[in-house]
């Protein structure tokens, strides 16, 4: 768990699978057993990380009502997902108002927004400030964290080369916002120097990792979704190395960690406790497992 002043971060926290409003996905939200998770989630106080809001619109490349586009979200073996979901979002204002009803009916939702480098760092550094005031003129005070997203790998932006224009982009919030609490998302590609740094700067927390990029999983294959770019993988088969990335950082930084990517399980959870998390994330256990979910957060945080 992770107590600040402005408020906490659960013992376990849901990551990105609740959607842009935290309060679920369409189709998944037909699922009972989602819809159970929902309620624990709300129960237990459980922190929901949103899935990340653009300034604008965004068209990436799935798209929940087009079935065409529903093969860029994929099953691995051993609970695994492998995604090119590209960020679609409604932007922003959007995202907001959904959040807004979300800690409205009692949930603990963090927005995460996701500044768009390939539009240039001086461009996608005032957007992201736009957006953080447009949240925070939709949630008014619930809204004291916000979680930034620099390590997508489904978007054109280099997630190996955009530390420079992260470092600046958490330089400019944290100027403007000193009491908001900023949690930088961070990708197994990114060098410890890039934590250091982000320390260094201010910011409040990391959360490490997102989804690894499936060369770095399967380096002897072609993922199915090489022509945008191969996806990332998340579940189960990335377990092995996002927590051998996470064990190395620790003692690197002494911010607060969220450590995650490839929970299948409470022994999962533990592990990542064990190599020092502060607090532990999931995904895919939620969308392909939401009953195992419900049961961790009832576990950990009930
Ligand atoms: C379908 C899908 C969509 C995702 N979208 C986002 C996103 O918009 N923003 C983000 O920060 N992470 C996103 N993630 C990453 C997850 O939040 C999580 O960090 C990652 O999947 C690793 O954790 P896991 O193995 O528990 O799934 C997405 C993951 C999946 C599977």
């Amino acid at each position: 768990m992770i107590r600040t002043e402005q408020g906490q971060i659960s013992t376990v926290v849901i990551s990105t699978a609740l959607g842009p409003g935290g309060r679920g996905i369409f189709p998944y939200t037909l699922l009972p057993a989602y819809r159970r998770l929902l309620q624990a989630v709300q129960e237990t106080g459980t922190t929901v990380f949103a899935k990340s809001a653009t300034r604008f619109v965004r068209q990436g490349n799935f798209s929940a009502w087009n079935p065409l586009t529903w093969r860029y979200i994929r099953r691995l073996p051993d609970m695994g997902m492998l995604n090119a979901y590209g960020l679609t979002n409604q932007g922003v204002a959007a995202c907001a108002r959904e959040i807004k009803v979300a800690i409205n009916q009692g949930l603990q939702v963090i927005p995460n927004l996701y500044p768009e480098f390939a539009k240039g760092m001086a461009l996608a550094i005032k957007d992201t400030l736009e957006a953080l005031e447009i949240c925070q003129q939709t949630l008014g005070s619930p809204f004291w964290a916000l979680e930034l997203n620099f390590s997508c790998p489904n978007a054109a932006e280099a997630i190996r080369e955009n530390v420079a224009q992260a470092l600046r982009c958490c330089q400019e919030v944290k100027g403007k916002h000193p009491k908001l609490f900023l949690i930088a998302k961070i990708s197994i590609c990114h060098p410890y120097e890039f934590a250091q740094e982000l320390e260094k700067l201010g910011v409040d927390a990391l959360h490490a990792v997102n989804t690894i990029p499936f060369d770095l999983v399967y380096p002897q294959k072609r993922s199915p979704l090489w022509r945008v770019g191969g996806g990332g993988v998340s579940g189960g088969p990335a377990l092995a190395q996002a927590l051998s990335y996470n064990t190395g950082l620790r003692p690197k930084v002494s911010l607060p960690i969220i450590m995650g990517c490839g929970v299948r399980n409470r022994e999962d959870v533990q592990r990542y406790l064990d190599a020092g998390a502060d607090a532990v994330s999931f995904c895919t256990l939620a969308l392909r497992h939401p009953g195992a979910a419900a049961e961790i957060i009832g576990a950990f945080n009930g």
